[in-house]
């Protein structure tokens, strides 16, 4: 996985539906999950490691991230889930119900244990946002992203919000949340992170669900984490500059790039004024439309 992977849309594949699984590849989504936890029943979970893995390890991927939710380490199932996924070799091993650092650090650590069997490993840790305490220790956890490379046992790559689980934890209905979801997603543009919001449960609502991304893209979410096909297609637009914000882009970097402007840092343009962290921004803008469309052809 390139740091410049577009996270706009996150699809939840459960393991063990077998026609979801058959239709996740040809779907235009950012990034697949491919789901051994909550989306899966107790008894489905083994056949639900097999086909997942199966999946992962023969699928080509061209531009989509690919990425696993095993179980929770401390359950039946984690430990295998974790040595199955490893060995079919995803971007990115979601991580539910994480609390505390030491989670990611455990995962980081038996990651890193991997690796050094198989000459490195660099499948980064998405960690599901969705216990109080998880909220509580935010800046711990996120903080510890920075020091990779410095502290062995990190590789956390993003932070995925998974709000029913807060909702059911805390009773908390998810549209009062919005102060520990800024939390989150404070603490995760502090250390780089891309930060994912919270399912949509009623995909038949797509009134409700386009306003949700819009939020969701106003708050800073890089994404949404999806639940079926029918949402796809308004958080990737949600999620990408939309043609009014390409279009003053271009207008700000053909300004900055104006012959005689290459010293100035602040200009006006209609009326506005305009410095030079727009410029930065603006390229960011571009450079983020260009690779879509890059991603679409
Ligand atoms: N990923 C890929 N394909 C999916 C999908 C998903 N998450 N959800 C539905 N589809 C497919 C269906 O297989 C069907 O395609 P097909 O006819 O080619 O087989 C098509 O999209 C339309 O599906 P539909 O009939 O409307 O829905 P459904 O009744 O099959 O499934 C759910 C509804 C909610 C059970 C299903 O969307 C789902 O399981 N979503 C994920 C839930 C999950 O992962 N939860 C845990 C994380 S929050
Ligand atoms: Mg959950």
């Amino acid at each position: 996985m390139r740091a410049s992977n577009l996270l706009r849309s996150v699809l939840y594949v459960p393991g063990d539906n077998e026609r979801a699984m058959n239709k996740a590849p040809g779907l235009s989504v950012d990034a697949i999950i491919y789901d051994l936890e909550d989306g899966v029943a107790p008894a489905s979970k083994q056949a639900a490691r097999a086909n997942v893995c199966a999946a992962v390890a023969g699928i080509d991927r061209g531009q989509r991230v690919t990425a696993i939710r095993i179980n929770d380490l401390a359950s039946n199932e984690g430990a295998d889930d974790l040595q199955a996924a490893l060995i079919a070799g995803p971007d990115a091993l979601v991580l539910p119900k994480v609390q505390t650092v030491q989670d990611i650090e455990q995962l980081g650590a038996r990651i890193d244990a991997f690796g050094d069997r198989k000459s490195g490993c660099d499948v980064l840790i998405w960690a599901m946002i969705e216990t109080p305490l998880a909220i509580l220790n935010i800046k711990e956890i996120t903080a510890r992203s920075h020091m990779k490379g410095s502290r062995p046992g990190s590789h956390l790559g993003a932070l995925l919000m998974g709000t029913n689980d807060l909702a059911k934890h805390t009773g908390v209905a998810p549209d009062m949340m919005s102060s520990w979801l800024m939390d989150c997603v404070l603490a995760a543009k502090a250390y780089g992170l891309p930060v994912i919001d919270g399912v949509y449960n009623d995909y038949s609502d797509q009134q409700g669900f386009v306003a949700a991304c819009e939020q969701g893209r106003d708050m800073g979410f890089d994404g949404k984490t999806l639940i079926h096909p029918a949402q796809i297609a308004s958080a990737n637009q949600a999620f990408a500059p939309s043609q009014k914000q390409l279009q003053e882009a271009c207008e700000v970097v053909a300004l900055f790039e104006q012959s005689g402007h290459e010293h100035m840092n602040v200009l006006e343009l209609d009326g506005r004024m305009v410095e030079r962290l727009h410029y930065l921004m603006a390229k960011k803008t571009i450079k983020t439309a260009d690779l879509i469309k890059e991603q679409t052809e």
